[in-house]
């Protein structure tokens, strides 16, 4: 079942009901403001830092599930009724509802007894406000008069604060009245240098900032007394919940339409200009008047959403492919790379899933989330990379994640991932691999954001190396610390206490449980790091790095193998997990895919055999789960994983982020088939037509589908934020594709299905634009080019003189 459909040609998904199964959502914002907003104007809004400085509230798990937002309301003059076109929070039975959620905005409108109204929602580029850009139409033979509402309810800014310590901040609220503009400043006196707006570009019938007001006692967003009585109340919050809520009057004759502007922004004063007269307690408000007046005007606000469809139509134009399956052609050229966008933005920290407060920046999760975006923005890339590795441990080890605004790791989450550091190997090539720039490794980054620790960048990559071979175990495979990937999989954990968390309680040292699957990265990064000091003449450390690469290789093949699959590990009693000899939990997909990305028995027939086991044991319809049997019961020696019921997330879930793994392994071992089929079975265009089973967004990849032991086989669940972004743009641009960055240029591999006759692709790198078309003429994957129209031996494509802008190249499949 569809509750929508796809607009390829205007980039935006088009939801025509709004009782989605889910809240449906999109981001607005890419810079700095950034919004979350549902298909019925659910959500919030914040300034780089969901946690510390949250500008609206919202709350989580709500009944019903998404209740709080960006809601307008219009009511009738004549009859007193009122309802809201965004369909929540009133409810009504409005006709022609649509949400488009398009790149980097959203517009949601309805029809209601013959009035229309549809509100534009973004966020313009360069500026840190949001617009609502309201019309209403009056489609009525009558005049009509009518009040347009307004509301939003203000964030005291630490949102974890602003949910949890209520003695202290119901007594803190303050806000300002200035011209129609409501200014949110609570804490402004002392110690912060910002503070909200919310404007209105028409003049006001009244204004609300108080929540009990503007609702009135034991009513909700659904029914304020203000919106039913048809006048706001002028109230001023001093405590409680400071709000903003406008009213303005409007009469439309019949077939009229008129715009009003509602102006949402964060403003940052200089410290010693916070006041205005300087000796007073007024807010000094005269930058944001300077904006607020801009975007009262209509056509900059017109203007403003111009060059946001332009900077993502460049943003895109990176990358745009014509393939014969719609589904590739979708997430590929709009959906998958705007999601990626938002997974940089945000790693794992405000989606309808992530509450903003949890989680800050992963170490590892950011690493992999390069992958999928350093071609749209690289000098954002390499700043993050630079982030990062400036909060690396001396040990070479990692904080797992960093809070953005503070840009300081912190042990939050747990710490002692030992996989971790070897990410970045993985997200500083990547880089490299885009752009060309070496001088990234040159750079000088301090350790643990420790002034006069800086060293270059290169040496954070060989004490992310060398910390995987400083820990070794018994079999002298990598020791997995707290955990690798699979944050659930805890070896030396051993909890038994209710409420203790798995990522943060206290563990064993932890000598004997070993990971396979960091064997497998260490080869693939060992390699990457072999690659890079070839490249730039470290001929030494090639030859160090690629002899540990093929040291580790042999001690996976083995003790890391079962005989028909990779093993996954040895606990802490030194026994197999992920092993035929186990009881549950016999094979898992994480080994298989690391193993055979990083080139382990491709040429003996070990990978063959391992993704053999992985389609019996592991596919299912709905995408590639995690382990097989799943665990049924506890098991205090592997943890977390456990935890889980059958069938949902790290057990036996359809954990999205590494099937491209198997994508990946599956074109390496020559499968395109195998690989398209797999690449479909998750992808969310490909799943619009089971909305009812699927129930998260269709146009952007869920963290987890429930796996085959689940009763509800099929449900996505943590739609948005996940490495799957970026791992399935990857696996699906660069390997089914095959159009792939190297550090010697950019390479043309494709393995694609035998069905394929071929498809044409646009690919800016490094300056230039490559035109390249893909033909398949016999049934293999060797290729041969030609570079306007002459022959190139090869498969990477040879850099072009100086001053070229086009490059037509065509790759013939043999
Ligand atoms: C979540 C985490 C990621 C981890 C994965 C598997 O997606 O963000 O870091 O690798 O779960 O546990
Ligand atoms: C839980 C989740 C895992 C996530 C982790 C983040 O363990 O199962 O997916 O990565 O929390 O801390």
């Amino acid at each position: 079942m569809r509750y929508g459909k796809f607009d390829d040609k205007r980039k935006e998904y088009v939801i025509t009901r709004p009782d989605t199964p889910l809240p449906w959502i999109n981001y607005l914002g890419c810079e700095a403001y950034f919004g979350i907003i549902s298909n019925t104007a659910g959500g919030y809004s914040f300034y780089k830092d969901a946690r510390l400085r949250r500008i609206t509230r919202y709350r989580y798990n709500n009944a019903p599930f998404d209740m709080g937002g960006r809601y307008i309301y219009l009511r009738d003059a004549a009859s007193g009724e009122f309802w809201s076109p965004s369909w929540m929070p009133t409810r009504h039975a409005a006709e022609r509802y649509s949400c488009r959620h398009g790149m980097g905005y959203t517009t949601i409108g309805s029809t209601y007894n013959g009035i229309e109204g549809r509100t534009r929602y973004f966020v313009p580029m360069g500026e840190n406000l949001e617009i609502w850009q309201l019309t209403v139409t009056n489609r009525r033979k009558k005049p009509a008069k009518l009040s347009v509402f307004s509301s939003i309810e203000f964030c005291l800014w630490d949102a974890w604060d602003d949910q949890t310590n209520f003695q202290r901040n119901f007594s803190t609220g303050q806000v300002e009245v200035e011209d129609g503009v409501i200014y949110h400043k609570t804490e402004y006196r002392e110690r912060r240098d910002h503070f909200a707006y919310f404007a209105c570009s028409e003049k006001l019938a009244g204004f609300d900032t108080q929540r009990d007001a503007f609702l009135g006692a034991y009513r909700g967003w659904d029914n304020p007394a203000v919106v039913e009585s048809g006048r706001s109340a002028n109230s001023i919050a001093h405590g409680w919940a400071p709000i903003g809520s406008h009213q303005v009057k409007i009469s439309l004759t019949p077939g009229e339409s008129k715009q009003i502007v509602f102006i949402l922004g964060y403003q940052e004063n200089p410290k010693d200009q916070k006041f205005l007269p300087a000796d007073s307690q007024t807010v000094n408000k005269q930058n944001a008047k300077t904006v607020i007046a801009k975007y009262r005007d209509l056509q900059n606000v017109e203007a403003a959403f111009r060059a946001l469809g332009q900077y993502w139509e460049e943003t895109l134009s990176v990358l745009q492919v014509d393939t014969p399956d719609l589904h590739t052609n979708r997430m590929v050229n709009i959906w998958n790379a705007y999601q990626c966008m938002a997974t940089f933005n945000m790693s794992r920290s405000a989606s309808f899933y992530e509450s903003g407060v949890g989680r800050g920046l992963g170490f590892r999760d950011s690493n992999q989330d390069l992958l999928g975006f350093v071609q749209m923005v690289p000098s954002r890339a390499r700043e993050r990379i630079l982030d990062l590795a400036a909060t690396q441990l001396k040990s070479g080890g990692a904080f797992h994640q960093y809070q953005p605004l503070t840009k300081r790791g912190n042990n939050d989450v747990g710490s002692g991932f030992n996989d971790d550091p070897l990410w970045l190997i993985l997200g500083v090539n990547t880089y490299i691999k885009e752009t060309g720039d070496a001088s990234i490794l040159n750079e000088k980054v301090p350790y643990e954001n420790e002034p006069g620790s800086e060293k270059p960048l290169y040496d954070h990559l060989q004490r992310s190396l060398q910390y995987t071979l400083d820990r070794l175990g018994p079999h002298k495979l990598p020791l997995i610390g707290r955990a690798d990937w699979n944050d659930c999989l805890n070896l030396n954990c051993f909890s038994d206490t209710p409420g203790q968390s798995f990522q943060t309680t206290t563990n064993k040292e932890g000598k004997t449980a070993e990971s396979v699957f960091i064997g497998g990265l260490f080869v693939l990064a060992a390699n990457e790091l072999a690659d890079l000091a070839e490249t730039f003449d470290r001929r030494g450390d090639t030859k160090r790095y690629r002899w540990e690469a093929e040291r580790m290789k042999e001690t996976v093949r083995k003790h890391g193998w079962d005989g028909e699959w990779f093993v996954r590990a040895y606990d802490d009693f030194g026994r197999k997990v992920g092993s035929k000899e186990c009881k549950e939990g016999q094979i898992f997909i994480e080994s298989q895919g690391m193993c055979v990305m990083a080139g382990i028995g491709l040429k003996d027939g070990m990978a063959q055999k391992a993704l053999e086991s992985v389609k019996t044991r592991l596919a299912t319809r709905h995408g590639i789960v995690l382990n097989q049997p799943a665990f049924t019961r506890y098991y205090i020696e592997y943890g977390e994983i456990s935890s889980y019921p059958p069938g949902y997330k790290e057990n036996a879930g359809i954990f999205c982020h590494n099937n491209p793994w198997i994508i990946i392994a599956e074109t390496m071992a020559g499968n395109g088939d195998q690989a398209l089929d797999y690449y479909l079975r998750i992808n969310p265009s490909a799943r619009e037509g089971i909305g009812e089973v699927h129930r998260c967004e269709p146009y952007v990849y869920p963290q987890m589908i429930a796996g085959r032991d689940a009763p509800t086989h099929g449900e996505a669940k943590n739609s948005w934020l996940t490495g799957t972004a970026a791992w399935n743009f990857y696996a699906i641009t660069q390997f089914i594709l095959g159009i792939r960055p190297t550090l010697k240029g950019l390479r043309i591999a494709p393995v694609i299905p035998s069905r394929w006759t071929g498809f044409t692709a646009v690919r800016k790198y490094r300056g230039v634009t490559y035109r390249i078309t893909v033909k398949r003429s016999g049934k293999g994957n060797s290729v041969s080019l030609t570079v306007d129209g002459k022959a190139a031996p090869g498969d990477v494509l040879p850099l072009p003189a100086p001053g070229t802008d086009e490059v037509a190249v065509e790759a013939t499949i043999n």
